[in-house]
């Protein structure tokens, strides 16, 4: 591994500056996650080994943010590695993207999940014990709430899981609390995020799916673009108002800010805990409502078919976000016509993603 040049690496511990490891760092909410921090004057240190990412994503963070971040191009499951970054630098807290993320992908291949994420977590985690860095933000989901809990969804329903990619979602959970109660130093907060969607405002980051966009936003700008035909709607007779999937957009800026208010949480408690937090919008829309956004943004037609349901899916969902305006004084500013306008703004500026 070779190390980046680094003039001001290394927090001194004087200024109130804090030291932030964040894994998954090039991915679409943790390059949104590091821009946030580095306009706060963070440092930020990125670990990431672009399995599902592109390096361009460092110049686009530099010149929006006029800085560059440390990046080590490490993967988590490389123990030595990663513990050469923790030796290197004085880290105060740690955000952990980094996973694989594709729900029915998991299914087809469920031990490259299980050993991605979890191997990958519990290598990270033992890193970080060794080096006492004690402040962690995780990147959970609402996929946590599995499909039995009313809506909307509030932190203490139990949790189970509908797909290996849940499941180590779960599994990490119940792992850190594990972690939690037998090391009560660890101070950790819990990110379940709802559906994260929109870009950056430039237009310079946003979401850059390979091949065939499993998910409903980065499709439907595609069909904008001209780069896919037609939108399968998955479902049309579901109980919900139009019969079409509810669930609860949240814009990658909003996201972003949540974890800058999780952080200063972890930084100000007089004692360490463990807390989970929903990051959602707290608020349903359909899969016609967001298709009638994004034309609207865009001012382009989205074809559309209605086709049977996906597997997997449940009709409706969306968070209970009071715990999270409460503890973490937090809530989400953007719309979901904010969010149709920065993707829109994203897909035509980069029709191919960060290889435009
Ligand atoms: P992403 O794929 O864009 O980013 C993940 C990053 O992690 C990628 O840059 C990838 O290269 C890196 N990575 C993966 N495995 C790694 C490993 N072993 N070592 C080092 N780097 C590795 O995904 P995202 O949408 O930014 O999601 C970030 C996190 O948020 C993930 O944990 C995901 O499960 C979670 N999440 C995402 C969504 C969503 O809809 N995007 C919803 C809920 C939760
Ligand atoms: N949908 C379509 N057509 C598509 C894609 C999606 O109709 O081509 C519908 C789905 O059926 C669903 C809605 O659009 O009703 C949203 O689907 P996404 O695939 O965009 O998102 P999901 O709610 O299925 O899942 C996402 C992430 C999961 C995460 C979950 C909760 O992919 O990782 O949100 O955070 F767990």
């Amino acid at each position: 591994m070779s190390f980046p040049f680094l003039a001001d690496s290394t927090n001194t511990g004087t200024t109130g500056v804090k030291t932030i490891l964040v894994t998954g760092g090039m991915g679409f909410i943790g390059s949104h996650v590091c821009v946030s921090l580095l306009e706060e004057n963070q440092q930020v240190i990125i670990v990431d080994n672009l399995c599902n990412s592109n390096k361009k994503v460092l110049s686009r963070i530099e010149k929006i943010t006029g800085k560059v971040p440390a990046f080590y191009s490490v993967d988590l499951m490389d123990e030595e590695a990663l513990s050469s970054v923790f030796k290197r630098h004085n880290i105060d807290a740690v955000i952990h993207f980094a996973a694989l993320k594709a729900v029915g992908e998991s299914s087809q291949i469920p031990l490259s999940y299980y050993h991605n994420n979890i191997t990958g977590s519990l290598v990270l985690f033992k890193v970080m014990e060794k080096y006492q860095v004690l402040n962690l933000v995780f990147s959970s989901s609402a996929t946590v709430y599995g499909e039995n809990n009313p809506i909307p969804y509030a932190e203490h329903f139990p949790l189970s899981a509908t797909s290996p990619y849940g499941r180590t979602k779960v599994m990490i959970e119940d792992i850190l609390q594990d972690v939690f109660k037998a090391n009560p130093k660890w101070n950790i907060s819990l990110l379940r995020y709802f559906n994260p969607i929109g870009a950056h405002p430039s237009g310079l980051m946003g979401e850059d799916p390979n091949g065939i966009p499993n998910n409903l936003m980065p499709y439907i700008a595609q069909v904008a673009v001209g780069k896919r035909d037609v939108l399968s709607v998955f479902g049309g007779d579901y109980p919900t108002p139009d019969g079409t999937g509810v669930r609860d957009y949240i814009h990658v800026v909003d996201l972003a800010s949540g974890h800058s208010k999780a952080l200063q949480k972890l930084f100000a408690a007089e004692f360490p805990s463990i807390d989970a937090y929903n990051l959602g919008a707290g608020k349903g829309y359909s899969v016609l409502d967001v298709v009638k956004a994004f034309e609207k943004s865009s001012g382009k037609d989205i074809h559309y078919v209605i086709v049977p349901r996906r597997e997997g899916d449940i009709a409706e969902f969306y968070a209970d976000t009071t715990k999270a305006a409460k503890e973490l004084d937090w809530q989400v500013e953007n719309s979901l016509d904010d969010m149709c306008r920065d993707t829109w703004n994203w897909q035509q500026k980069n029709p191919n993603g960060y290889q435009s």
